[in-house]
């Protein structure tokens, strides 16, 4: 009986989903050789591995682009009347898949589907002359879908059915690590309902909560939650727009444009987030901007950082603190022409919250961009 209940008590706090971190992100665009030239040559990733008709694939196109450990795919379809094109006719691009590293992918669909989740693609072996790859997918918010990758018996560049791919081009990174968090918008009353889910069904566990008192301006509201994995490597936000604003929030302007809740965004780590941004504006990529009086009583709110304040400023690069200490941040502007998907770049010293300092000047700043669009 004793070895009974210590086997049951061990069972309790033993974490049903294990996870290694992300694996890959992939999106479904209209065009995937010019959207991976954009990645490569703005972003600073590097193409390593493709699949599409030259290599039997007859459906789809994919890029697979890295960079520190952050993987994207870009994938395209060849014809109408498909999944991936019916998600790009409804979303535009958009995120179509978070993977999920695990060392047990059948197990990871079974503990999951078990628990309620709706599955996308039974568990599947996927061989070629470098192993095999086990993978299962089930579904989260909207159309996106969570994937698990068991990739322990294999040694290829990517997945089988991909080949490595050198055609010659290549650009410097620009300091990106690795996949700090990933933001959901879900509809008005559904955050709740996503936050149960990722509690019951995949073992996460409520890390914060952001009411509509600490993230509201004169127009915009909304309330986010952030759960987390066993382990903190998977961090994912939701945010739902907050009633009772005279105006439509930034959650309701991505949920209009999107039609349907998404991946709003993801943010990405840097160890030096002054290099990394200075590299990515002058590649031409888009970044909000707060009003320069945000920088004029900087340090009496987040008291003494390592940083100067003038390059700081120049950049726009926003700072917060909480308890554990500090942490940079800046947003870029959605990286297509419908208001959707957008970047954070992080820089964590210390601090394991998400900027809620800034919350209010950012989306002061959001909310100028909305005006523009003639979307507030
Ligand atoms: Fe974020």
């Amino acid at each position: 009986m004793e070895t009974m209940s210590a086997v049951s008590s061990q069972t309790a706090i033993t974490d049903f989903l294990p996870i290694n971190g992300t694996d890959f992100i992939e999106f479904y665009v209209g065009n995937a050789k010019q959207a991976s030239y954009f990645y490569r040559t703005a972003f600073g990733f590097q193409l390593i591995a493709y699949a599409g008709p030259e290599t039997g694939v007859r459906d789809r196109a994919s890029y697979v682009l890295q960079q520190g450990k952050i993987r994207l795919i870009l994938t395209t379809p060849m014809h109408p009347g498909n999944e991936i094109s019916a998600h790009i006719e409804k979303h535009g691009d958009g995120v179509k898949v978070l993977a999920l590293w695990v060392d047990d992918a059948e197990k990871s669909w079974q503990e999951t589907t078990s628990r309620g989740a709706k599955s996308h693609t039974e568990p599947t072996i996927h061989k070629d002359e470098y192993g095999e790859v086990k993978i299962a997918s089930i579904h989260t918010y909207g159309d996106t879908i969570h994937t698990f990758v068991e990739r322990k018996n294999y040694s290829g560049i990517f997945l089988p059915g991909y080949i490595a791919i050198d055609d010659g081009y290549t650009t410097e990174d620009v300091g990106l690590l690795y996949v700090d968090h990933c933001v959901g918008n879900v509809e008005l009353g559904k955050m709740d309902e996503w936050v149960k889910f990722y509690e019951d069904v995949m073992g996460f566990k409520l890390l914060l909560t952001f009411d509509d008192q600490d993230i509201s301006t004169e127009y915009s509201a909304l309330m986010s939650k952030v759960v987390s994995n066993g382990n903190g490597y998977i961090k994912f936000p939701i945010n739902e727009p907050a009633e009772g604003k005279k105006a439509k929030s930034q959650i309701d302007e991505y949920l209009e444009f999107y039609h349907g809740p998404g991946v709003q965004h993801i943010a990405v780590a840097t160890h030096d987030i002054i290099a990394t941004v200075s590299a990515l504006k002058s590649r031409g990529v888009q970044f909000l901007r707060v009003p320069d009086t945000y920088y004029d009583d900087l340090l009496e709110r987040v008291g003494a950082i390592d940083e100067d304040i003038a390059p700081l400023r120049e950049l726009g690069i926003l700072v917060d603190r909480d308890e554990e200490g500090y942490l940079l941040q800046l947003f870029t502007k959605p990286v297509e022409d419908r208001p959707t998907l957008f970047f954070e770049i992080i820089q964590r010293k210390g601090a394991t919250s998400f900027g809620k300092g800034n919350f209010k000047a950012l989306f002061e700043s959001i909310e100028r961009e909305q005006a523009l669009r003639g979307n507030l």
